[in-house]
Parts: C-alpha cells; structure tokens; sequence
C-alpha cells in the first residue's frame, strides 16, 4: 500500500466516499441554506462555487487535512522558491517568475538571477512588439507588418492561440493572427493562401526547437518566403524564433537577434506568459499582455496567501481529487459559455493532462488509487445540443466546471440573458435531478394517459447528483483571464502533490515521437522494419502500396 494511503485523512475520505455515495445533493441543500456561503471563494474578478459537489464540512475538513498532511504548503514554498521540483528533469518549475511584475529581488536558478532575465526579455518583447504595430518593422520589399503566423504546437500553440481566441474583443487589429500548429499541410497551405509573403511575420515557437511539426512547417514558410522574394536574406525581416535553444534556431536560419529567449524551468504547457505569448502581445499591444500577466500574479498571490480553505486553486484540486481519486470519476467535463473561451478546454486538456495523467508516483511506484480524470469539453451551450444527455443521464457520472461571465463584453440585446439562463439551469438540473414520482405528477398534469406515463416515465427520470463547479467571471478581459489560467495551473500543482506525480515532465510523449521518426524514415526509403507487430506493418504495406 503507498503511503499515501496510510495517512489518516486519506483512509477518513474513504470511508466518507463509502458514506457520501448513498447520499443525494438535493438533502444536503435541503438540510443546509448556507451551502453557497460555505462552499464558495469569491476573489475581486472571479468567484467559484462548489456547493453542487457531494460534500459537507467534514469532507472538506478532511480534504483540507489531506492537503496538510501531503504538505502542500510547503510545496508552494519550494515551487516558488526555484526548488528543483521537477525531480526527473531536475529543473526548477518558475513559470510564475515570468510575471512578478513590480518585484525587482532577485530569484536565483543555476547561479543566475532569473529575474533580471525576465524582465530584459519582457523589454525586448515590448520593443519588438511596439516596432511591428506601428509599422516600423518592415518585411523585404519595404512593407509593414499585417499578419503574424504563429507555427507551434502543444504549448507552444494552445496557450497563446486560447488567449488570441478569449481575447479577440481587445485586439485593434493592428496585425491579423494566424496560427498553424498541424503538420498536415492542409493547415499551413491555408492560412498562407491569402496572404501576401511581403507583409508576413513569423514566429517559431517551440522550446526545444526540434519538435518535427514545428521545423516542417517553419522549413515549408521560408520556402513560400523565399520563393516569393527571391532572397535568403529576406528570412531576417519576415522569422522571429521562441526558444531554449537559441543554436537551433540560428540553424535554421534565424537571425541572432530575432531570437527570444526561453528557459528550461518553463514547462511548454505552462509558458504563454514568456515570449511564447509573443502573438498575443502582437495581437492586443504590449499593454494588455501585462494586464493578463498581471491576472496571473494576482492569483498566484492569492495562492500563496489565502488559508487552504478559502484557497481558490487548492479547493480545485481538492474536488477533483475526492471526485476522482475518492468518488470514482474517470473523466471531467471544462463547459465555458461565453463563445471566445472555445478553445479553453483543450488548453486545460494539455495542462492537465499532461501533467498528472500518469501512474508512477514521483519515486517511481505503481499508483494505487485513481490520478487525475482524463479532461474534455466544448462550448457548453453547443453542448446542450449534443452530448450534456450524458451528462444528465448516462450510467457514468462526470463532475464538470461550467465557466461563465456576469457582464458580457459583446452584449447583443437579450442574448447574454439566454445564454446565463441555461448556464445556471443546467448545474441546477444536473444537481437536483428530477425523479418517477415528479415525472409521473408531471405528465399526469398535462393530461397523459397511464398507459404512455408507464412507457415514458422511466425515460424522463433524471437522477441528478451530478457534481459542478461554477465559475463565474465579471467579465472577460485580460486580467481575468490570467487569474483563470493561473488558478487552473496552480490547481494543477496542488492535485500532484497530493497524487504524488511529477506534474512537470512528460515522458509519455517520447515513445510515440521517436517511433514516428522511425517510420518517417521507412516511408520514405519504402522499407518496412522487420520490428513492427503484423497490424502496424500490414497498414503501412497499405499505404506505401496505395500511394
Ligand atoms: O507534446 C509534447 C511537447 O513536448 C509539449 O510538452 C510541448 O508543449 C510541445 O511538445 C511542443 O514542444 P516545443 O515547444 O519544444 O516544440
């Protein structure tokens, strides 16, 4: 048995798990009005309750013991400090460093003050960004700046693309932003379709600056380049680079200085608040760029500050844990509504994901208990019209976070209104459920016939006690945004402590990556390894046959 589950609070939660599971919602809200005061944080730009879960105090009494008793807190510390927590990488976890805005004392890492280094790149990316806005930039020909393509992937996509999307109300459309992430050439050749080589900018962003989709589609945007200007040299008005590697860039071609700096103690997943967020920045003026890091300071903060109870991203973690690792949850559902977070679920797919879908605790042990639930979602709205019947009725329970706005920042008259209606209606109606009796009472009233309210009834029940959690933002701009993604990260940070995961590698990427590179090559040479089991080896004979 791991240790974790000989604490007391951990073998506590069990048996409350065995308790709770007989339990529905609806007696707790009925047996307590305060539930919402209770179970709630609100914080100057975003409030999230989490009275629809099923607990009560003493769940959350023992969830915060769990939270002391794996030191939590102390964890906090270390992070923040620059500790080497990511222990099989052996590197600090500082993505937080990338906004202390307003605090010059020093963090050191390696013997380097990383604050220093931060705050060069942050000017560095402000000088750059003010030069491309006001047109003092020019492309080969003379030429402004109009469209910035973005060529990344995984992090070095999803978070500054998520932000491009929430954010689009506040970009004055100085630059257009495009982004390209797939190798499928489908996706290059059509953002470059209309656009005209002489007012394009790239950035390549990518950390390590080897990822094989990054470098084909920077390698295929130099040809269309250079193809187009008839000159090599063109390359150093039109390619900026992101990266930890600046050798690499320079390899391909990248002028020394148009390469941004990265660090090894940001983890990709975690790095929209360095130069990866350059197309942000691009997108909205340098301004707005700080006004989100800004959010994201104000969270971490609070996270450093607020006792565990009142602790926004703690009580988070604390509720998917005891709805997965306790509850048996096997998936959550992330249900934004306003139409600009379309893409915050498949960011929060890679956090999370990423970093706490593994089994091996940090010393390298087979988990004994469920980690984190794997992450999905869409628009909830467009959800209602697909799959929230699962939701509501499946054999499979899945805890979601419904996240939404107060103040909308496009208001169309009457549209915001139906939009927070069925915002609150479904957690309600995922809560309380309805049951046969009412069902029955329902039909009967609207004059059914016993025969059809025996067929239909069975259908129409909804069991409810579906836990959510709402959050609720005053609006969205860029500084709630950070404190958002913030929250969802440290969240994070606090699920692996408690699990005991290395949240900040990710191993499980690499067997996949180097056996791709393997068959790239037998593509390519039309040889088939003899090292392939018959299934992978009969699809490729197919296609190398088909082609
Ligand atoms: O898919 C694995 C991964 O390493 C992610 O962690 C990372 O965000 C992404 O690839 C891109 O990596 P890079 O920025 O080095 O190109």
């Amino acid at each position: 048995m791991s240790d974790r589950q000989t604490l007391a609070s951990w073998k506590k939660l069990k048996q409350l798990a065995l308790d709770k599971k007989s339990q529905h919602m609806n007696t707790l809200f009925a047996n307590d009005s305060k539930r919402f005061e209770k179970f709630s944080i609100e914080l100057p730009n975003l409030l999230l309750d989490y009275s629809k879960n099923l607990i009560d105090c003493e769940t959350i009494d023992s969830l915060i013991a769990l939270a002391e008793e794996t030191e939590v807190c102390q964890w906090r510390t270390k992070m923040f400090a620059g500790d080497k927590i990511n222990k099989t990488e052996e590197r600090a976890v500082l993505h937080t460093a990338l906004r202390r805005l307003n605090n010059d004392e020093p963090l050191i890492v390696d013997g380097e003050n990383i604050t220093e280094q931060v705050q060069q790149q942050l000017k560095k990316m402000e000088g750059f960004v003010n030069k491309v806005r006001e047109g003092h930039w020019l492309g080969y020909s003379g030429k402004r700046i109009t469209d910035i393509v973005n060529i990344g992937v995984g992090g070095s996509n999803l978070g500054p693309q998520m932000v491009t999307e929430a954010l689009k109300h506040y970009s004055d459309g100085a630059v257009n932003v495009h982004y390209v992430s797939n190798v499928d050439g489908a996706q290059i050749v059509e953002v470059l379709r209309p656009l005209d080589p002489q007012n394009v900018l790239f950035i390549v962003s990518s950390k390590t600056f080897t990822t094989t989709e990054t470098m084909t589609n920077a390698k295929t945007a130099m040809k269309w380049l250079t193809s187009a200007s008839f000159d090599e040299k063109s390359v150093a008005k039109h390619f900026v680079a992101v990266t930890a590697h600046k050798e690499n860039a320079m390899n391909l071609g990248i002028e020394e200085q148009n390469i941004f700096g990265m660090w090894d103690w940001v983890g990709g997943r975690f790095s929209l608040w360095s130069a990866i967020g350059l197309a942000i920045a691009l997108d909205l003026g340098f301004d707005k760029f700080i006004e989100l890091l800004d959010g994201a300071s104000e969270m971490d903060q609070h996270f450093i500050h607020a006792p565990l109870r009142d602790n926004m991203p703690t009580i988070m973690a604390l509720i998917s844990v005891w709805n997965t690792t306790f509850l048996g949850a096997r998936s959550q559902a992330i249900l934004p509504y306003d139409q600009t977070l379309h893409m915050l679920s498949a960011y929060l797919q890679q956090a999370e994901m990423e970093s706490n879908g593994k089994s091996v605790t940090w010393d390298g042990n087979e988990v004994d208990y469920a980690t984190v639930p794997s992450i999905w979602g869409e628009l909830g709205i467009n959800g209602q019209h697909a799959f929230y019947q699962y939701l509501h009725q499946s054999n499979n329970v899945v805890p979601a976070d419904f996240i939404g706005s107060v103040e909308s920042v496009t208001p169309v008259f009457g549209h915001h209104e139906t939009l927070m209606a069925n915002f609150f209606a479904q957690t309600q109606a995922l809560m309380a459920g309805v049951n046969e009796e009412q069902v029955r009472a329902d039909l009967k009233a609207k004059g059914r016939t016993p025969d059809y309210i025996d067929k239909v009834a069975p259908h129409k029940v909804h069991k409810g006690n579906r836990p959510t959690n709402t959050i609720l933002l005053k609006r969205i701009d860029p500084k709630t945004l950070g404190s958002l993604i913030a929250a969802y990260e440290h969240k994070i940070f606090v699920q692996g402590i408690i699990l005991q995961i290395c949240s900040f590698d990710q191993w499980g990427v690499e067997l996949g990556k180097g056996l791709a590179a393997e068959i790239q090559q037998e593509l390519e040479n039309n040889s088939i390894s003899a090292k392939h089991d018959c299934s992978t080896a009969s699809l490729m004979k197919f296609y190398l046959e088909a082609n």
